[in-house]
This record gives C-alpha cells, structure tokens and sequence, in this order.
C-alpha cells in the first residue's frame, strides 16, 4: 500500500499476527499441488526446521558463525565433486543464479578488458541486468531448429571485443544442454560460462540414471565458470546460488570493521541460513535420495507430457530434465486464465508455448486436476 504510514504506536500482538495469517493465505505454496511455474519447491522439513535455527547467520561477518563456515566449505566441496570442480577453483555462495551471472561477467569483464558477451537466445534474462550493471553489450547467437545455439553463426560472431561466450546446461524454457564442448573449442581463450542454474544439480544424477546427457562442466577444458543453484533442483531453502571460476575472481575488497579480512562477493551482509538447512538435506538424501527425487520428477514429467498430447498439445522438444514446454500461440492468454483459478503455468517465447516444471512437490494426482481445469480454457 503506496499510502501506508510508518506506525506511531505499537498494536497488540493477536491483531498483527492475524493479519500475517491472512497475508500468508494469499501465497501460493508449493504444497498445494498447483504451482507448475517455478523453478524452486518445498524443501525437506528437517531443512526447515534447521533453516529456522540460524536466521541470525551472516556470512557477510563470517566471524560470527563459524561453524556455519565450514558447513559452506563442505557445501563448496561435495558440489564441486559433482560438476567436476578443478583442484584449485574458485567458488562463491551467492543468492541465486542472477548473481552467479553477474559475477560470471564481472569476471570476464575485468580479466579481458573487453564489453561484448555472446548469448544463446535461451540465456536467462539475468544476462541482460548483469550486461546493463556492468555497461556491456549482449549479442545473441542465433538458434537452429533444435532450439540450441548455431555453432557456425558463434563461430563467426567471436571478435576482438568478445568478453565471454554463456552456454545453458537446463535452459529455462525446454530445459535442453547446449552443445558446451562444441562452444568450448570455437570459443578458445575467450572466457566460456555455463549457466547451469537449473540443470547443475539435474544433469549429474541423470547421468547416474543411465540418461546420456553431454559433457557440460569443468570436464571440458575449456569451461571458465560455472553456476549452479541449490535452491532450484539442490531441494534447498531459499536463498542459495554458487559461482565456480577456475580462477580466483578479481574483485575482492578489504571489510576492516567486520570479523573477515576480505569480502569478495557481491552482497555483503547476507542471510545464510539456507547453507546449514542444504548442508542437513546433503546429508539426509545423499545422491541415492537425490537419483530418486530426479528420477520421480522425470517420471511425472512423462506423465505430464502424456496427458498434454491427450489434450492435443504438441510437445516442443522432447524433455531431457523435468521441463516439459508444448506449442500454443495464446499461452499468455491462459497462463493468465488458469492464474485467476489459483493455478501457476508459465510460458516459453522462443518459440511460443505453455511451459511446465515437474519439480518434487508435483504429483500425478497435481498433473490430474491441472489437466480438467486447463481443459476448460485452451
Ligand atoms: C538457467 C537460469 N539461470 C539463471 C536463473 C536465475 O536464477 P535466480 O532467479 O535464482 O536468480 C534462472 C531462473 O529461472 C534460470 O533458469
């Protein structure tokens, strides 16, 4: 409310807490079984329990929670192991993976001095804030029929102003793995980054499904950096990005009046709860809990794409992860229909379509009843 004023008194506690109750009821969660629109879902409850014990850690002060600190090095590592991390990289706890992006270009920016970045026509618009912030100019690489990147048109747009080349592992729309070692050999010294926002914490235990799914990390050489977010597909608490370089990234600034020497992420003071709450799901799951979260999700993605086609819908790729995207040229139109009976879909632009994430807390039961009610407005 634009024309709220700050309060002169205090008002009983029953009152506040009946409104927070009425606030909280407008809120979509991810329990009901109707969000089929977002990337993240209700995290483990023993990691909401845990979350809710550190509310006061700052990893900005880092002093001030140690322990917490080393929970975030073993974070650092054991998803380190999982994309193939070299034995000297660099990783930052970030937010999410618009800051992972952002600090992917900040680093291309400041180690080649250079402003132009290639972008997939998938890229996350992330790319464009973190181009605007940093004064650079975004160029797309056009897409073929596949909807992956055209190598031979990358080929000829890498110049002498080219800062960094982005390649998608999980692109936000289909969720399709670029052709990464393709783009790693055309694009040489220039500074590759892989947004695998999405598809990081999906790829390596489909992989251990016995999908074949390419090379997308730091196995290939020539892979600079690399984001991957736990509070996507990890099954994290909110917030919790990471951002792994195989340099040192160039920007780190002395904090004299805080317990740590040096600060050398984007935020300073931050919340970091969500380190100890993923730390405890790593631990509860282990990657055998992990294959199944992943292999049930795809098997309601099959279930989803099914029960789409009964509906005549066509499919625009077939799912390689838990994104399953159909043509429609009037997805905003029903996006919009199906929002005003308290449902979340959302929609793809290249090309347009109705798009729909299959995370944990969707089931077939979910997949059912979205189906009768968007029956009635396609
Ligand atoms: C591939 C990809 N990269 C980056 C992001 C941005 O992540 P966040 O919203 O956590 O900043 C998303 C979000 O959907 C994404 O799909």
């Amino acid at each position: 409310m634009m024309n709220a004023k700050f309060p002169e008194k205090g008002t009983e506690k029953d009152q506040v807490l009946s409104i927070i109750d009425k606030i909280r009821r407008m809120n979509l969660e991810y329990s009901y079984g109707r969000v089929f629109g977002s990337m993240c879902t209700k995290p483990h409850d023993i990691a909401l329990r845990v979350h809710g014990m550190f509310l006061e850690a700052n990893l900005g002060n880092p002093g001030l929670c140690r322990g917490v600190l080393e929970l975030q090095n073993e974070i650092h590592g054991a998803i380190g192991e999982l994309i193939n991390a070299p034995g000297d990289y660099e990783v930052l706890t970030t937010g999410g993976g618009t800051e992972g992006n952002i600090l992917a270009l900040w680093q291309a920016r400041k180690e080649s001095g250079r402003k132009t970045v290639l972008l997939p026509t998938s890229a996350h618009f992330s790319f464009l804030k973190a181009c605007d912030l940093l004064d650079m100019k975004p160029v797309y690489i056009p897409m073929n029929e596949d909807y992956l990147p055209d190598l031979d048109a990358l080929e000829g747009m890498i110049d002498d102003n080219t800062a960094a080349v982005v390649g998608v592992a999980g692109t936000t729309e289909l969720g399709l793995v670029e052709p990464i070692r393709e783009m790693a050999d055309i694009c040489g010294d220039i500074h590759l980054h892989v947004d695998a926002a999405f598809g990081g914490l999906v790829i390596p235990f489909l992989r251990e499904l016995g999908r074949d799914i390419p090379d997308f990390d730091f196995v290939i050489e020539g892979v600079d950096s690399v984001t991957i977010d736990p509070h996507k597909m990890g099954f994290s608490t909110i917030p919790l990005g990471l951002y792994y370089s195989r340099r040192r990234f160039p920007v780190s600034v002395e904090s004299p009046y805080l317990s740590g020497d040096r600060q050398r992420t984007l935020r300073g003071t931050r919340t970091s709860a969500s380190i100890p709450a993923y730390w405890t799901t790593i631990k509860l799951l282990g990657k055998e809990g992990y294959r199944a979260l992943v292999a049930r999700c795809m098997e309601n993605t099959e279930y989803l794409v099914e029960s789409m086609v009964s509906l005549g819908m066509e499919p625009i790729v077939e799912p390689v992860m838990n994104i399953a995207s159909f043509h429609h040229t009037e997805a905003q139109r029903i996006v919009r229909e199906m929002e005003a009976k308290g449902w979340n879909i959302s929609r793809t632009v290249n090309p347009p379509g109705l798009r729909f994430v299959i995370m944990p807390h969707v089931d077939r039961a979910n997949i059912d009843h979205m189906r009768e009610e968007l029956a009635k407005v396609i």
